[in-house]
């Protein structure tokens, strides 16, 4: 099988976002385009002769003929083995715990997380280092860096690998092995959690539960756990086969996107406990009968609880947020005894935190919570976790929650987000902002006055690394916070996110809509940014 050379052109467009490079799959399917990122990824990287890659995908559309071009082009960069999950299936979890337990060189995800998949929709790679996390900001400004002068990339000219059949393939001088994507993470699980005691829950079918998979990656992962393992009686997952279109859906479990499992879960004879996971794997929401619980109260909640699970039972040794998460973790953790650490959005920045020790749980607002166990948020994880604390408590997950917010107080939150605005408008709406800053301190909005305004920076404790300019922050005398950010995973537009945040210590006030507790917030939040004239929209497109 010989290697070819082909000569390209660079795209110009093919920065990555907070997540790896999303685009439509047209965009992907042009000539050259994956190639030219793949090349870039391996070009910038140093050392990985005859190591080993981890390689899969979410299913979606486009991730199968991706996954055969990845396999030619890792034969012809030289690295010795790639572990390819049976069918180009991988949760992102799976790759991470796969990436550390192989002691793997990195990996690369196809994925674009909980955006729509199909033909003209979005397809994404996102390259993982070989703790098992996102690469850092420096590898992927070195990705793009390469991107921009890549004149040739070269692939094996050899056939496709049969992804259906489990075993050892030769292409060329590489080794491919198609592994089953289960084993090592359910196994991972098993060794975090008291199944027993989580059998024992579900036996005798008292405790109900409903996990939807939206028709993505997580469905086999969700059977195997929760009805073989666990016992749950089959049907408990739904939407558990996953389709190259998540069956025309947007697997974003959030209370908007993931309404089916709502409806179950607010409904008649609703089930005790409902959760739901994104297109990959790596975001979770949790439901209680009639009840919703924010990621950020979710983060606190298994903070509190940690020592009732096995896999945490010697204590947390920090937690950390991205910084428009709740601070209701930074509550559990002052209680506690424990740092709590404040990190700009993105998964990748509590790698380092992780990795030396200085945080075990980790959680942001948009619907991800993880461990120290692997170096990506885990859905299912999330909801073992859950599961686990059910069981030693029996209690409802609303009664838990409840008694959370009577210890620690509650902190009311809401995000509000202008889906595909104008770019352009988006960045006047920032701009606005930031001329007002100098100002705003000391200033009264009816009963709430500013405390302080900044760009969120952040300076990495571990490596020192510097991240500036993360999202505009004001904070009020109370606690309150509103906070603006234009989202980094996006494919259409300008995404805005505006996050809203108050404190209410008085039990008899916990039973507020928080659309009610935040109204004054959200009034403020209009009269500094103007949302409604830069982005020509009176209400935001989804309310989480
Ligand atoms: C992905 C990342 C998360 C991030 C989320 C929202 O899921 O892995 O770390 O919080 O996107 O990012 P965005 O920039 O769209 O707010
Ligand atoms: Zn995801």
């Amino acid at each position: 099988m010989d290697i070819k050379t082909v000569a390209t052109t660079p795209f110009s467009d093919q920065k990555p976002g907070t997540s790896g490079l999303r685009k439509k799959v047209p965009v992907f399917q042009q000539p050259h385009y994956l190639e030219n990122f793949v090349q870039s990824i391996f070009d910038s990287l140093e050392g990985y002769a005859g190591q080993t890659l981890v390689l899969g995908g979410d299913g979606r559309y486009f991730n199968r003929e991706a996954i055969q071009i990845i396999l030619k082009i890792a034969a012809a960069s030289g690295f010795g083995r790639v572990l390819v999950g049976k069918d180009g299936i991988f949760s992102t979890p799976a790759v991470s715990c796969v990436i550390r337990k192989t002691a793997a060189f990195g990996g690369i995800i196809l994925s674009a997380s909980h955006n729509p998949a199909g033909p003209h929709e979005d397809f994404g790679i996102k390259y993982n280092v070989g703790n098992g996390g996102p690469a850092p900001e420096k590898v992927t400004e070195a990705i793009y860096a390469r991107t921009k002068t890549i004149d040739h990339y070269q692939i094996l000219d050899g056939p496709d690998v049969d992804l259906g059949k489990l075993g050892t393939f030769a292409l060329g001088p590489l080794t491919v092995e198609v592994i089953d994507p289960l084993t090592d993470y359910i196994e991972l699980m098993e060794s975090l959690f008291d199944f027993g005691r989580i059998r024992d829950l579900l036996a005798g079918g008292e405790f109900r539960l409903c996990v939807d998979s939206m028709h993505a990656v997580t469905g086999p992962y969700a059977h195997a756990l929760f009805e073989d393992r666990l016992g749950a009686p089959a049907g408990t997952v739904h939407g558990g086969t996953p389709l190259e279109d998540f069956g025309g859906g947007h697997p974003d479990p959030n209370l908007v996107y993931a309404h089916e499992l709502v409806e179950i879960l607010f409904g008649e004879d609703a089930p005790d406990f409902g959760a739901a996971s994104d297109g990959d794997g790596d975001r979770n929401m949790i439901l209680g009968r009639h009840f919703f619980v924010t990621p950020s109260d979710s983060l606190a909640v298994l903070a509190a609880n940690a020592k009732l699970v096995p896999g945490y039972q010697a204590g947390l040794a920090g937690v950390a947020r991205s910084m428009p998460t709740s601070q209701a973790a930074d509550r559990v953790a002052a209680q506690l005894g424990i740092d709590c650490y404040e990190t700009p959005t993105g998964w990748k920045f509590f790698g380092n935190l992780l990795d030396a020790g200085k945080a075990t749980l980790c959680g942001e607002e948009s619907f991800g919570t993880g461990s120290g166990h692997i170096r990506e948020k885990d859905g299912l994880w999330a909801v073992l976790f859950w599961l686990n604390i059910l069981a030693v408590r029996r209690q409802s997950v609303e009664q838990i929650v409840r008694e959370h917010w009577q210890i620690y107080g509650r902190n009311y939150y809401s995000r509000h987000d202008y889906e595909a605005v104008d770019s352009a408008q988006a960045q006047a709406l920032i701009e606005h902002l930031h001329a007002q800053m100098p100002h705003l301190a000391g200033k009264a909005f009816g009963s709430y006055e500013v405390a302080y305004t900044d760009d969120f920076s952040y300076t990495d404790p571990v490596d020192g690394n510097v991240s500036k300019n993360q999202g505009i922050r004001v904070g009020f005398t109370d606690g309150s916070r509103v906070v603006f950010r234009l989202s980094g995973t996006g494919t259409q537009g300008a995404t805005l996110r505006v996050y809203l945040e108050s404190f209410e210590p008085n039990i008899a006030k916990h039973n507020q809509d928080p659309q009610q507790a935040l109204a004054g917030l959200i009034t403020i939040a209009e009269e500094l940014a103007q949302i409604r004239k830069f982005t020509g929209r009176d209400k935001p497109t989804v309310i989480t």
